[in-house]
């Protein structure tokens, strides 16, 4: 039921742990399952410079996760703030309709740890 992407994603993810010192952290549940995607950015330049994550979720989250970390590192933060759910399951080649809700989390959880960078007023030093 899902695409090679996403088994590859979910089998291999990408950037999974923590970062030494994040500058930015953002964590979000799902109120559907209750699942929960934690990320962290290094910002350096205006630009994601490292990002890792953890979630404690199904093979679409993990999939979601691994693949909006891909598609932001190195980005610019207006850059990364135009990544959308839609966008990374797209990236994914699509989820099957009833795990559409599972690919929420990464989005969010990324705009969230922008967000949270703000708040703290940049980077640490
Ligand atoms: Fe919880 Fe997919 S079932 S995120």
């Amino acid at each position: 039921m899902y695409t090679s992407k996403v088994m590859d994603h979910f089998m291999n993810p990408r950037n999974v742990g923590e970062l030494e010192q994040a500058d930015g952290i953002g964590e979000v549940g799902n109120p559907v399952c209750g699942d929960i995607m934690h990320i962290e950015i290094k910002v350096n330049d205006n630009k994601i410079e490292d990002i890792k994550f953890k979630t404690f979720g199904c093979a679409a989250a993990i999939a979601t996760s691994s693949m909006v970390t891909e598609l932001v590192k190195g980005k610019t933060l207006e850059e990364a703030e135009q990544v959308t759910n839609r966008l990374v399951a797209e990236a994914l080649d699509g989820l099957p309709p009833q795990k559409m809700h599972c690919s929420n989390l990464a989005a969010d959880a990324l705009h969230q740890a922008i967000q949270n960078y703000y708040r703290k007023g940049g980077a640490n030093e």
